[in-house]
């Protein structure tokens, strides 16, 4: 059954806790940086997902904060606010909680038929209520969102669900931000609870990025490869894209060019270099050109994959020498990207096909497709 990119997020303590115990005075684990990076996120997914747990102990109200984010989706054609989802047997759902009365369009999978009915007498129209058969509740939770067009979700708690779905191998990447605090408590919520774990060294996560972000660090992990290999894109390979794609957002502004993020990755899942479109304030400066100059003789070069929000381009005004070529001339054979150069500035640009033509793997994935194309909507591209 095909289902979403699924992210798993939440801010922990040094010893792991999501949270004091109940009734203890709480902790704030993020910081108001990391709260925009987290709405950043949210504006990058089709839906956000919730246990009922955390909708009765936090009442948040989960949407996206920022006016220039909700502007940017609906100029791609996406609804201001990720779709909102949650999850609960017990069908306790209280209708006065924030959560249904902000943001998106909202979804309550009950499991089994007295939740559901509980859920939709408290709730009315206020949300739409699926039941849910009580085995396997992930893989149909999951399936219906993708039948709803959800492409990438963004889980942000509580522990119950991201345990369960990190066990059940249903999660492929983690973003975690480790807080300067300690809980101490052995009865506060954790992140991820008792049990067993899928084991061995193929299923150690990949430490794909961290980032200090004022007092706290975020770790992003990829976990299981998915299958296939070759010219799909892996878990690290979607880890890596959202970042080329969210260095897009600090490219200067422009209203002739591409807003572009790239990011090189060496064979080992090092990363080399990153780059975006006008770094140093150079209208002429691509963001894989930008990337390249910072590790030009590099001899992890040859075994490393560019990641980039566009498609690298194939012919340019700006510079002799297109990105395909910059890409070709510093031997690397694979490259991943998130969506097709428009003809909006360079008709039949065409650099997927010039890389593939000098042996290149291009790996296309669709998926990040709105996100890449986010930071450009102002420029009206057509497809
Ligand atoms: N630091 C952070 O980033 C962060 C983020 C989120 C939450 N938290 C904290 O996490 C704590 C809540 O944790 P939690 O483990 O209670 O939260 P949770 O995962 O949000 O909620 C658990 C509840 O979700 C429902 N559920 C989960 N799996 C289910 C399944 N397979 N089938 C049916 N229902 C299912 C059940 O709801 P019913 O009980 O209704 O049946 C279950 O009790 C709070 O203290 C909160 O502050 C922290
Ligand atoms: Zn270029």
């Amino acid at each position: 059954m095909p289902r979403p990119y699924v992210l798993l997020s939440a801010a922990v303590s040094l010893d792991g806790c999501l949270d004091t115990p109940p009734g203890r005075p709480r902790l704030l684990l993020s910081n108001e940086e990391d709260f925009d990076r987290v709405d950043s996120v949210r504006a990058s997914c089709d839906a956000v997902l919730l246990g009922a747990g955390t909708l009765r102990a936090d009442d948040p109200r989960v949407r996206v904060a920022s006016a220039a984010r909700r502007a940017a989706r609906v100029e791609a054609g996406l609804p201001p606010h990720p779709v909102k989802a949650t999850v609960t047997r017990s069908g306790d759902l209280d209708p006065r909680g924030r959560f249904w009365h902000h943001g998106g369009a909202k979804v309550v999978y009950a499991v089994g038929r007295a939740a559901r009915e509980r859920a939709a007498a408290a709730l009315g129209d206020l949300a739409t209520v699926h039941q849910v058969a009580e085995e396997d509740v992930w893989p149909q939770v999951l399936g219906h969102l993708h039948g709803l067009g959800v492409r990438r979700l963004m889980v942000e708690g509580g522990g119950s669900t991201h345990t369960q779905l990190l066990r059940q191998g249903l999660a492929d990447e983690l973003q975690l931000v480790i807080a300067p605090v300690v809980v101490g408590r052995p009865d506060a919520p954790r992140m991820f609870g008792a049990g067993d774990y899928p084991g061995g060294p193929e299923h150690r996560l990949a430490l794909v990025g961290t980032r200090r972000i004022g007092d706290v660090t975020l770790l992003r992990y990829a976990t299981h490869r998915r299958p296939g290999t070759g010219a799909r894109a892996t878990a690290a390979d979607a880890a890596w894209l959202g970042e080329a794609c969210a260095l897009a957002a600090q490219c200067p502004p422009s209203t002739t060019a591409f807003s572009v993020g790239a990011v090189v990755v060496a064979a080992d899942g090092r990363e080399l270099a990153r780059g975006h479109s006008r770094e140093g304030g150079d209208a002429r400066v691509h963001a894989e050109q930008a990337a390249l100059a910072k590790v030009r003789g590099n001899p992890g070069l040859a075994g490393a994959t560019v990641y980039s929000s566009l498609e690298p381009c194939g012919a340019r005004a700006s510079h002799p020498h297109p990105c395909a070529e910059l890409i070709a001339g510093a031997g690397i054979r694979r490259v991943v990207t998130a969506w097709r150069e428009p003809d909006t500035f360079v008709p039949g640009a065409n650099g997927t096909e010039r890389l593939r033509a000098r042996g290149i793997t291009v790996v296309e994935a669709p998926e990040f497709a709105e996100a890449g194309r986010a930071p450009n909507a102002h420029l009206s591209p057509g497809k």
